[in-house]
């Protein structure tokens, strides 16, 4: 029976955590910073509810075979946290983040060899702290490995979509593509509809060819076609529709800026590519922090 720890049960946190709970032979802790009793998600196809324990506190002796750290990625310090109680040398952990350097993010906690990065495609959303709203399909795609394979086991009996993909270093790079260009919304303060606007459509593809360039130089198989998909998604939302960035300015939370435009000018001055577009993007959205 696999031991599951999981760290930062929101949106994506508590959606995995109750998917996790509908099979038996899952053993589920969810790790919380604010109390919650029980996790529901409202799916497309129903209510799925969940009872695991939950720990606001770390406790000794709970060794677990995996740890799924799914907080923000500002909050990456505070969820390690939990580890020390958590692990010992065989404890494998997945991040359940956005980004391309999730590795790099936990690498001074353990191993990078232990360390799974995952891609998490699923509109969702938390309504309330124990409530989730599941809007359409959930897929994980995680690196073609032992670990990887392992990690899509725990959700063989579960509606989450769990694969590995031999070239991940593309498929994160894509999806990072998409949210880069999301730095529009939450400097402009304006939902998708904003994209239709040629003005914001011009910075959109600078900040994703900007993202390009680096991606291709760190290995990923990318385009320049990819800036006129990623602007079409977004003409495509529903013109109220609000990204997390956006969003968490809206609430006055801290934003994942690095993780979405900030790692695409450092590793651009890595690979000696210039980033000027993502580099104003995250120079005024931290001015406004
Ligand atoms: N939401 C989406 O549709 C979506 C889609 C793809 C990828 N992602 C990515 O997935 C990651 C998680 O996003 P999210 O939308 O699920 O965020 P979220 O709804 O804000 O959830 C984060 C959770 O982490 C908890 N947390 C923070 N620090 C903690 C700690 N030290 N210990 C335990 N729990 C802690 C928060 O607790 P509180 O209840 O106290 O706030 C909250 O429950 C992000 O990197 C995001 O970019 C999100």
């Amino acid at each position: 029976m696999p031991r599951i720890a999981l760290v930062g049960p929101g949106a994506i946190g508590g959606l995995v955590a109750a998917w996790l709970c509908q099979d038996d032979s899952n053993q589920v802790t969810v790790c919380a910073r604010t109390p919650i009793r029980c996790l529901e998600v409202e799916t497309p196809d129903g209510m799925i509810e969940a009872l695991p324990t939950i720990l606001t506190q770390p406790e000794q002796g709970l060794i677990v075979d995996w740890i799924l750290v799914a907080t923000k990625a500002y909050d990456s310090d505070s969820a390690a946290a939990w580890f020390h109680d958590l692990l010992d040398e065989d404890t494998r952990v997945a991040i359940l983040q956005n980004g391309v350097d999730h590795v790099e993010r936990f690498a001074q906690y353990l191993p990078a060899e232990r360390i799974l990065p995952v891609v998490v495609d699923c509109p969702t959303e938390r309504v309330e702290p124990e409530r989730i709203r599941q809007r359409g399909p959930v897929t994980l795609v995680v690196p073609e490995s032992d670990i990887g394979g392992a990690f899509t086991e725990l959700f063989a009996r579960t509606d989450i979509d769990a694969t590995t993909d031999t070239d991940f270093v593309t498929v994160a790079w894509r999806k990072l593509c998409i949210n880069a260009a999301g730095a529009v919304n939450a400097l402009t303060l304006e939902p998708a509809r904003i994209a239709h606007s040629p003005h914001a459509e011009l910075v959109m593809r600078k900040l994703v060819l900007e993202a390009v360039a680096v991606g291709r130089a760190e290995g990923a198989n990318l385009n320049d076609a990819i800036a006129d998909e990623v602007v079409e998604i977004y003409q495509n939302q529903p013109g109220d529709s609000v990204n997390s960035l956006l969003a968490d300015r809206l609430a006055a939370r801290p934003m994942e800026i690095d993780l979405r435009n900030g790692v695409i000018v450092r590793l651009g001055h890595r690979n000696g590519i210039s980033t000027p577009f993502n580099e104003m993007a995250v120079a005024l959205l931290k001015s406004v922090t």
